[in-house]
């Protein structure tokens, strides 16, 4: 299937590593020309000549997207190197406090908040005006089951329910501009140094076979390529009539009927 992405500029937030990385893959394969960021630019650099020897065209910028200074500069160093962005991947994210309330501070709460929402709503907000004007673009936030079920930390099931709303919110609004805006929820997604990765070295055999016949339907973990795979989808025109959706890609993992 020719997902007619030829030539489009997709910007990944993260995608040094694990499903920003993927996202970065999957759509560099279908011919966009990527950029990717992260804190750790040693990382940039590494996936971007990554990327470059499998002849996608790739540029990165070191930046912290819960910095409004670094979020700009990850757009301008785009818009320099590549073009404007088409297509927005809003995916980093990751827990700041606990899952019990009482252990979670302010101060984590919030962190957790910044990093997985408001750093997507601030992204958006700078992408937005160059889809809106051309008249074509796409909004893709990678939530998690956790944004759309009970589960996780409190700071992140918040986050990434809150993800699914603002992006519901902005499907409805956008619908008719040719922006399409859209949510993955990923279940338990393993590849080396992810959080399951660390799940599985740090936990006896038997923890970590009782947790896949307790949550994982499959019996056994996700990996990133279906993450990547329905991003690139998503994206695409193919995908003309989805808006304000939230997929789960979790291997049946989400109990939710919804
Ligand atoms: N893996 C799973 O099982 C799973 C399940 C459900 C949902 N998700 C969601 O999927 C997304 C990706 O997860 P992942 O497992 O691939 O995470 P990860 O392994 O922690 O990778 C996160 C990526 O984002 C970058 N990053 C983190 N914080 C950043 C920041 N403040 N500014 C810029 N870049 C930042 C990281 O690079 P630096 O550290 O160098 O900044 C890295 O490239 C997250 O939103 C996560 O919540 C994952």
């Amino acid at each position: 299937m020719d997902l007619t992405l030829n030539g489009k500029v997709a910007m990944i937030t993260g995608g040094s590593r694990g499903l920003g990385r993927q996202c970065a893959l999957s759509l560099g394969r279908e011919g966009c020309a990527v950029a990717i960021c992260g804190r750790d630019g040693d990382q940039v650099e590494q996936t971007v000549s990554e990327l470059k020897g499998l002849g996608i065209k790739a540029s990165g910028s070191q930046a912290d997207v819960t910095s409004p200074g670094d979020a700009e500069k990850f757009l301008q160093e785009t818009t320099d190197t590549l073009g404007a962005p088409d297509i927005l991947v809003n995916n980093v994210g990751g827990r700041r406090g606990s899952v019990l309330f009482d252990e979670t501070s302010m101060e984590q709460f919030l962190e957790g908040l910044e990093v997985n929402l408001i750093s997507a709503v601030r992204m958006t907000k700078l992408a937005l005006p160059h889809m809106q004007a051309q008249g074509w673009g796409r909004v893709i936030n990678i939530s998690s089951i956790y944004g759309r079920e009970h589960g996780g930390s409190v700071d992140y099931m918040t986050g990434k329910a809150g993800m699914i709303a603002f992006s519901k919110h902005l499907a409805l609004q956008l619908a008719q501009t040719g922006v399409l805006v859209n949510c993955v929820a990923p279940g338990s997604i393993d590849f080396p140094g992810s959080t399951w990765d660390r799940f599985q070295q740090n936990n006896t055999p038997e923890v970590v076979a009782e947790f896949i016949d307790r949550n994982l339907p499959m019996g056994k973990f996700g990996w990133p390529e279906p993450i990547g795979e329905t991003v690139a989808f998503l994206a695409s025109d193919r995908a003309g009539l989805i808006t304000g959706a939230c997929l789960n890609v979790d291997g049946g993992q989400s109990k939710s009927l919804f």
